[in-house]
């Protein structure tokens, strides 16, 4: 039996860690050439063995999204060892938990809009180019609920996941014509070490399944089987949406 990605080569930015991994093992499990890419390279490490990867199905790639250079050579690097590209995941991102924006350091605003909004944008300039050469490709950016109804915990990465979200609808306008679908999804909570690292304490994180509609947040796994969906030609009429994935979290909260 084919995998639902065939052939088809992936780069998954975020894919040392949380729903970036689980994205590239999901990918390699249907028969996708994956380029794990992330600045953590032990994780990216751990990322390939958990896919028991071979040269022949994975690679992966140490980048710092933010730079335009290393960014470049990322994408050289895939179609260098795997041909092409067809599918570009963005899901590096970091989350810094501010206090009120008055009080927000700038330097803090900075570093979060430098990784991920222009970490996104650079992406998107070098894949594009790679994907368009062969006809096309699939773009899924990884936003997030708070850049769709704002929180309380960071300003600076509610703005910037509410750019991310008008980044994808911008680009598809533009790249929609050329083949490339670009596509975006906005998670609610999800059980991943950014998660676990922006939650004050145990106790502030098990509170958070308290409520929830379903009594729980998301996993990893539920994430990139969207992800899956979105960057597969089973989804080939969709482009320019975000797509809420929070378990009904935010409906149940109206
Ligand atoms: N976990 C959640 O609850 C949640 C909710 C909504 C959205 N998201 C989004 O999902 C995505 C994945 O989140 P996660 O929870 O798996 O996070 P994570 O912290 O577990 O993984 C993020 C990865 O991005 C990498 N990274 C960060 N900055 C980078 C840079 N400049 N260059 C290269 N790599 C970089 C990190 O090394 C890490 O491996 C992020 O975009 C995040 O904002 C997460």
């Amino acid at each position: 039996m084919t995998g639902r990605l065939e052939d088809k080569v992936a780069i998954v930015t975020g894919g040392a860690s949380g729903i970036g991994r689980a994205i590239c093992q999901r990918f390699g499990q249907e028969g996708a050439k994956v380029v794990v890419a992330d600045r953590n390279i032990a994780g990216a490490e751990e990322t390939l063995t958990l896919m028991g990867a071979t040269p022949e199905n994975a690679a992966m790639v140490d980048v710092n999204i933010s730079d335009s250079f290393q960014v470049e050579r990322m994408v050289d690097a895939a179609v260098t060892q795997f041909g092409r590209l067809d599918i570009l995941i963005n899901g590096a991102a970091i989350l810094i938990r501010t206090p009120p924006l008055v009080e927000v350091d700038e330097v803090l605003w900075d570093l979060t809009m430098e990784t991920n909004v222009k970490g996104v944008f650079l992406c998107c300039k070098h894949a594009i180019p790679a994907m368009t050469v062969n006809g096309g490709g699939s773009i899924v950016n990884i936003s997030s609920m708070s850049g769709v109804r704002g929180v309380g915990y960071s300003v600076p990465y509610a703005v910037s996941k509410a750019g991310v979200i008008h980044l994808t609808t911008v680009a598809a306008s533009q790249y929609t014509s050329q083949g490339v679908r670009i596509n975006c999804i906005a998670p609610g909570g999800v059980d991943t070490p950014q998660m676990r690292g922006s939650t004050a304490s145990a106790e502030a994180f098990a509170g958070r399944n308290e409520g929830h509609p379903m009594g729980r947040v998301g996993t990893a796994d539920e994430i990139a089987n969207l992800v899956l969906w979105l960057a597969s030609d089973e989804a080939s009429y969709v482009s320019g949406s975000t797509y809420i994935i929070d378990g009904g979290a935010w409906a149940g909260a109206q």
